[in-house]
């Protein structure tokens, strides 16, 4: 199966059938070259949204197994230097927890060439921090936000703080952040029915809507397909209160399907990563809070990058572990399959 490489193809110097090409990027057998590192700075979080935690949490990793700072940004310095990662998004867990998140940022802006650098979080405390976070380089963010009404939130995310996620947004904003997302998961029966409310709300503030299809990738693995909110219905939804028509924008590799709504120039997305996967332009790279390498969301290996970086590797030596194991990179994440399994690591656990 091949999803399309010229360019590489003719640029490769193969040393045999199936061989990977003599190149430094990330490439991996289907053609695909991946140039976005997504980094889980944690799997804690503050939130336990019923679809992604349990009220009583995880079994946190121990502070010894999570990447330092400076480990942090070596690996990703590797990355960026070496191997041809032009974005990096900072996720989690909730990557506000981390008290060293300025540092990193800073660290990650100051590579040359310099990528661009976003963060998804869930807002809380962000009012008081984004202003150092754009000082150190920040340059988008994208804040989850599946509700506006508070008994709701409430009942989503366990957690009384609907008003700083819009606190958080509106300091994003006023930052000067561009554009500001906002990431919502629609669950059947419980806010399935604000997906107007929430688009009209996004406009207004001048942010930038996208709706995520909920993922199989809880750890209850209590996911169910006939009770996801498809795509589909998110359009017909919103297509009750407004006119959607395909923005003519190129989407590349970007996993959100945009609508121009009323003719424009506000958007909205929809990300339907499972009616319809876009594993075949994927450009993604993961590490996890505890330095695993993935390379896709719902991979069934990782690749031990902590013990190789701890035990001593060179910077060459890091770059080869993480080349070799984007060549073993799957097609796709087969969720469709009928011998699907779900992955070991929640969402929250892998960087979402
Ligand atoms: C895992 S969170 C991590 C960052 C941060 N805590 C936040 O909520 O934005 C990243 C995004 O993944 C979404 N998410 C979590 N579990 C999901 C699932 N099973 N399917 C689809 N999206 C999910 C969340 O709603 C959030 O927008
Ligand atoms: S979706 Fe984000 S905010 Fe909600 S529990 Fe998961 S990690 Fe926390």
């Amino acid at each position: 199966m091949h999803l399309g490489w010229p360019a590489l193809r003719s640029a490769s110097r193969a040393t045999g059938p199936g061989a990977r090409p003599d190149t430094p990027a990330l490439v991996d057998r289907f053609g695909r070259v991946a140039t976005d590192l997504r980094v889980s700075l944690t799997d804690r979080c503050n939130l336990r949204c019923t679809y992604c935690m349990p009220a009583e949490g995880l079994d946190w990793l121990p502070t010894s197994a999570l990447l330092t700072a400076g480990e942090l940004s070596r690996l990703i310095r590797v990355a960026v230097e070496r191997l041809g990662i032009t974005e990096v998004r900072f996720t989690g867990g909730e990557p506000l927890l981390r008290r060293d998140l300025t540092q990193i940022v800073a660290a990650t802006t100051g590579l040359r060439p310099r990528p661009s650098v976003s963060l998804t979080t869930n807002g809380i405390g962000l009012a008081r921090r984004v202003d150092d976070l754009v000082a150190a380089g920040l340059d988008r963010i994208n804040v989850s936000l599946d509700t506006l009404r508070p008994e709701r939130f409430r009942a989503i995310s366990r957690r009384d703080r609907l008003a700083d996620v819009l606190a958080g947004l509106a300091a994003a904003r006023a930052a000067g952040l561009s554009p500001v997302k906002v990431n919502a998961v629609l669950l059947r029966g419980v806010n399935d029915d604000e997906a107007g409310a929430l688009l009209d709300y996004c406009l207004d503030h001048g942010y930038q809507l996208r709706f995520i299809e909920q993922m199989p990738l809880d750890p209850q693995h209590a996911w169910d397909r006939r009770s996801m909110i498809t795509a589909e219905e998110i359009l017909a939804a919103l297509r009750r209160t407004h006119r959607l028509t395909p923005d003519p924008a190129e989407r590349g590799s970007a996993p959100a399907e945009r609508w121009l709504v009323d003719g424009g120039p506000g958007v909205v997305g929809v990300i339907a990563s499972v009616t319809r996967p876009f594993c075949a332009t994927c450009d993604r790279t993961r590490l996890t809070a505890d330095g695993q390498l993935r390379t896709c969301l719902f991979a069934r290996t990782e690749t031990d990058l902590r013990g190789a970086l701890r035990s001593g590797a060179s910077d060459e030596e890091l770059a080869e572990l993480w080349r070799g194991a984007m060549w073993g990179k799957a097609a796709g994440h087969g969720i469709s399959d009928s011998d699907f399994t779900q992955p070991q690591r929640p969402m929250s656990a892998i960087g979402g």
